[in-house]
């Protein structure tokens, strides 16, 4: 197992032992990263040890939490060039989100029920698996699926459409049901340990699904007191899906649901849930809608290196495809 694919805690901190991180808890410093945001001072008072041994700890968290460090130009572009793309199975949609979906990015997909998120989910699980040639990675993918709404059924539809094996496809999707928060953040690390038993087997992890991001954080942190403490487990969540990304040149794709803005008189009254964390660490964010028939619109919504616009595509019974000319046309007149 590599270095990242541990689970950390307080412990693995160098100079951190139990009676030290029982203090720090009870303080409420419960994770790596809020000790490694923390002041020295502060740190110290919370757990009645010197101030100088209070920095060496900071210091310590922060290598472990790899955070607040640089990194040369050279090495980012090194990264940047071993990116990706997974075909969504639609040529309007993979054009918006210039060319597919990225490795190394998180790709959050929000609208309404029935807007298509979790269809567009399925088509990924599928298209990673096919050859680059096809817009594929020949990689597996892991879903973690917080609404029980995974159906292996429409998957076999999907891969036949293809002319895949269902079965074969199925195969290289792994599901796990994430029972509330803290399970859905401790199913990441899980699946680094699957990562790095798939690398070893030649079908490395290239996708990883939280369909949806947001349900169980929302339902469990009701009301404003515990929000801020909501916040800080989310940011870490995303920020572990970030590294699982990086660490195995793996897509991040999550789902979000949309809250009504009745503070909007003029286009759509929706935005998606989870504040500022979610829209910052998330790289695209493209809204869906419904519109007639089988059709969905995408829209990319702030994205920092592409232009904004709208795609076009449908959702069949074959899976995610390219809406006819003659729609696409009409919906461009309008
Ligand atoms: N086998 C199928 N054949 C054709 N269309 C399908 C099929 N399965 C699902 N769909 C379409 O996809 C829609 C459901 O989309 P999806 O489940 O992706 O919604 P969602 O955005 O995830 O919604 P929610 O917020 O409820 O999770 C259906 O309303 C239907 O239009
Ligand atoms: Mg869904």
């Amino acid at each position: 197992m590599s270095e990242e694919s541990k689970i950390v805690d307080l412990e693995d901190i160098a100079g951190v032992g139990q009676e030290t991180a029982r203090k720090l808890r009870d303080a409420g410093f419960s994770t790596i990263e809020a000790v490694a945001v923390a002041s020295p001072s502060e740190l110290a008072s919370a757990a009645g040890i010197s101030e100088g041994n209070a920095a060496k700890i900071v210091q310590a968290a922060r290598k472990l939490a790899d955070i607040g460090g640089f990194e040369s130009g050279d090495k980012v572009f090194e990264r940047r060039k071993t990116v990706k793309k997974i075909t969504t199975g639609s040529k309007d949609l993979n054009e918006l989100l210039g060319g597919g979906v990225e490795t190394q990015a998180i790709t959050e997909f929000f609208g309404e029920f029935g807007s298509g998120k979790t269809q567009i989910c399925h088509q990924l699980a599928v298209n990673v698996q096919l050859p680059e040639e096809e817009g594929g990675l020949n990689g597996s993918a892991v879903i973690i699926d917080t609404e029980n709404t995974f159906r292996p059924e429409r998957i076999i539809q999907m891969a036949e459409a293809k002319g895949l094996d269902g079965n074969e496809v199925l195969k290289n999707i792994y599901v796990a049901q994430a029972y509330n928060s803290n399970h859905q953040m401790l199913l990441v690390d899980n699946a680094k340990e699957l990562a790095e038993k798939l690398k070893k087997e030649g079908k490395p992890v290239r996708l990883i699904i939280v369909d949806s991001l947001m349900s169980h954080f929302r339902a469990e942190y009701v009301g404003r007191g515990t929000l801020a403490d909501r916040q800080q487990k989310l940011n870490r969540h995303l920020h572990d899906l970030m590294k699982f990304g990086e660490l195995y040149n793996a897509a991040i794709v999550v789902t979000n649901q949309v809250m009504a803005r009745p503070d909007i008189l003029f286009g759509d009254p929706t935005k998606p849930v989870g504040g500022h964390i979610v829209a910052h660490t998330a790289t695209f964010r493209v809204y869906l809608k419904k519109s007639q028939g089988d059709l969905r619109i995408a829209r990319l919504i702030d994205s920092p290196h592409l232009p904004e616009g709208e795609a076009i595509f449908k959702v069949t019974e074959r899976g995610i495809e390219d809406a006819e000319e003659e729609q696409k046309r009409k919906r461009k007149k309008k």
